[in-house]
């Protein structure tokens, strides 16, 4: 051991061999033109301890100045910060692909969830299971989260809809998340719809909800959500479950503007919420109102596509507006059956005109934001979470220009490889 070698600084993981390392920087969420501000720098490795990113730098001066428990070989890959999902839906049983398959032939959500299809088709498969049999479905999707590069994880139940299955269901993300490396943050989407036993009681579940599960679920989700829309619960029925969660301290996250132009965005904005979700038919007052009051969309641009239908959340004007939008699957049973951000990465590319860096903000930093944990995550700089994901991407720019496939190599959550695919093709040009 020469003199250099033995005043090396130990850390648990050096992360070497960055062809490109892209993250945005910072602890707050980027809004609109700052919204592509992403650092990009060449041949750098990553030191990691207890947790923690502590280092940022050049290759060989990293390699001299650490010496690592572990070392991973990124192989002149792109490394990105652990992809943040934002609005999820993970904890269902069953599956709906009859449903699409009826999209396919013509027949809209909206129709088949008067049906008796759609969200209330997941009840049954919820009602009927144990929180120990939600607990093993999510961890399997968990897997595949984190096998696409996903290191947290916002996930909403309501799909139970009694406050038994909510509660249970909100056990079963709690479990998941002990028993996982993928970070689950719980929503309560008590709002999601009305339940069949309430059928032209609508008043009446609002009651259950704003006077018994709202207060049973506090210290098991942080944010309570409710489905804005006509043929759901309207302004008034959801500026009523909101204004409730609000003062019993939860965050506050909702679906709005997305089936019709209702104004939730402009209550959204009213009520201080951390993200205004969908925002597909938001009006220019709504967009107005989200910029001013700084409260941010979440934007899933693979729902219209999953639900055929044609109008796109006006994304750019959004952020022309001033706002900070995040980016999320919205992955669930019904509406969008995709868990991956590299995909909505590139949808977001085609659909909204986002370039690659503003793909990349907004899932991740500004994800994060959304949820709160914007100075813990979302970015790669010394003192953040270790979540990183290795590609064999040649450069950012492929983010966005590659469909169809899984870019990821490797993923490191909280300082820990969690993630390696076992033998991965050379990217090809
Ligand atoms: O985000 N908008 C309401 N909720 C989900 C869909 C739920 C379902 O169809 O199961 C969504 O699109
Ligand atoms: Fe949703």
């Amino acid at each position: 051991m020469n003199a250099d070698e033995g005043q090396r600084e130990r850390v648990d993981l050096l992360v070497v061999g960055i062809g490109q390392l892209a993250t945005p920087k910072g602890n707050v969420a980027l809004a609109g033109s700052r919204l592509g501000e992403v650092s990009t720098q060449e041949r750098v490795a990553v030191a990691c301890t207890k947790g923690r990113i502590v280092a940022v730098g050049d290759d060989q001066d990293l390699q001299r100045k650490y010496e690592a428990e572990s070392v991973l070989d990124a192989e002149g890959g792109l490394v990105i910060p652990g992809l943040v999902d934002s609005h999820t839906h993970p904890v269902f049983a069953g599956t709906r692909e009859g449903e699409f398959e009826a999209r396919v032939g013509g027949t809209s959500y909206v129709e088949i969830a008067a049906q008796g299809g759609g969200i209330r088709s997941s009840l049954r498969g919820v009602r009927a299971s144990s929180e120990q049999e939600l607990t093993v479905g999510l961890l399997g999707r968990m897997d595949r989260f984190l096998s696409l590069g996903t290191t947290t994880v916002e996930a909403k139940t309501g799909y139970g809809l009694t406050v038994a299955d909510e509660l249970k269901g909100l056990d079963a993300i709690h479990s998941a998340n002990r028993n996982h490396p993928v970070d689950l943050v719980a929503t309560c989407l008590g709002g999601h719809d009305v339940p069949p036993e309430f059928d032209g009681r609508k008043e009446a579940w609002i009651d259950v909800v704003v006077q018994e599960l709202w207060p049973a679920a506090q210290g098991k989700a942080a944010f309570a959500d409710v489905f804005t829309e006509s043929h759901v619960f309207g302004l008034e029925d959801s500026r009523r479950m909101m204004q409730a969660a609000k003062d019993l301290g939860f965050g506050l996250r909702m679906h709005v503007d997305q089936l019709t132009s209702l104004g939730g965005a402009e209550l959204a904005a009213e009520l201080g919420a951390a993200s205004a979700d969908h925002l597909e038919h938001v009006s220019e007052s709504g967009m107005r109102a989200l910029a001013e009051s700084g409260v941010q969309p979440v934007l899933c641009p693979m729902v219209p596509l999953f639900l055929r239908e044609t109008q796109e959340a006006p994304a750019r004007a959004m952020v022309d507006f001033g706002c900070a939008p995040a980016l999320s699957t919205d992955f669930n049973p019904g509406s969008c059956y995709c868990m991956s951000l590299f995909e909505v990465m590139s949808w977001a590319a085609l659909r909204y005109g986002f370039s690659a860096t503003e793909a990349l903000t907004a899932a991740t930093l500004n994800a994060a934001a959304t949820l709160g944990l914007a100075d813990d995550r979302g970015t790669i700089e010394p003192g953040k979470r270790a979540d990183l994901v290795i590609t064999d991407l040649p450069n950012f720019h492929h983010l966005t220009y590659e469909l169809g496939r899984s870019p990821v190599c490797a993923v490191v959550k909280d300082g820990a490889t969690v993630f390696q695919r076992s033998a991965h093709p050379k990217h090809a040009t």
